[in-house]
């Protein structure tokens, strides 16, 4: 039986990934495939408890360190319980975030090194990447008109952190999907749904060619 494929959309806060994701694991079941759209943090109960302990902390909130094990020991189960099996058993997986956040948002935000969020994937999750990641980037301002809409006030604790944490987590994705060009495909996420969903296909059609 062929593998299947693990997709993952990437992005700052309010990207519009979660609704791209859905729209593709619908067009590619809508192809024949079997498709699962899971999450990070997430995706299993434990990884959804670890993922209210992140968004929701207890006391003064998790320094970065800490934050970092959370996400990976999330990743962990995620990748063992849910996405390797899938994978294994010839099903497609669309995930809304995977590692690259950990490096965008604990590393480029947070100001952990890059090599240690390596360090902890390796020791979590044998190191698994996506097949190709779709990193999807807005303009500040856009972002700032959606995040109103979407959160009204109530952003969570890593949401809601200042426009100085979210403007490095923005330029540690570009920085990463410039260093490994060839696992990314960057969209222009500023326009309509359809826009970008027809861009997320285009990317993905090298795939769906069985030629990657
Ligand atoms: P979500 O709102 O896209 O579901 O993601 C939850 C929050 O967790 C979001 O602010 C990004 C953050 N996050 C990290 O900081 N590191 C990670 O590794 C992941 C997966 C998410």
């Amino acid at each position: 039986m062929r593998r299947g494929r693990f997709i993952a959309f990437e992005g700052g806060e309010g990207a519009g990934k979660s609704t791209q994701a859905k729209l593709v694991a619908n067009a590619l079941r809508e192809q024949g495939l079997e498709v699962i759209q899971t999450r990070e943090p997430g995706g299993t109960p434990g990884a959804e408890a670890i993922r209210e302990m992140l968004l929701h902390p207890p006391g003064n909130g998790w320094q970065a360190r800490a934050e970092a094990l959370l996400f990976a020991a999330a990743r962990a189960d995620h990748v063992e319980q849910v996405i390797r099996p899938a994978l294994e058993a010839g099903t497609w997986v669309v995930c809304d975030r995977f590692l690259d956040s950990s490096r965008a948002y604990q590393g480029g935000g947070g100001g952990l090194p890059d090599a240690d969020i390596l360090a902890l994937h390796r020791i979590g999750s044998a190191g698994l990447l996506p097949d190709l990641t779709l990193l999807i980037e807005v303009l500040p301002a856009e972002v700032a008109e959606r995040l109103a809409r979407r959160d009204c006030g109530l952003a969570d604790a890593i949401g809601g952190r200042d426009a100085s944490f979210h403007a490095e987590v923005g330029a540690a994705f570009a920085r990463i999907a410039d260093a490994e060009a060839e696992r990314f495909a960057r969209i222009d996420g500023n326009g309509t749904l359809e826009e970008t969903h027809w861009q997320v296909m285009q990317a993905l059609a090298p795939l769906l060619d069985g030629n990657p």
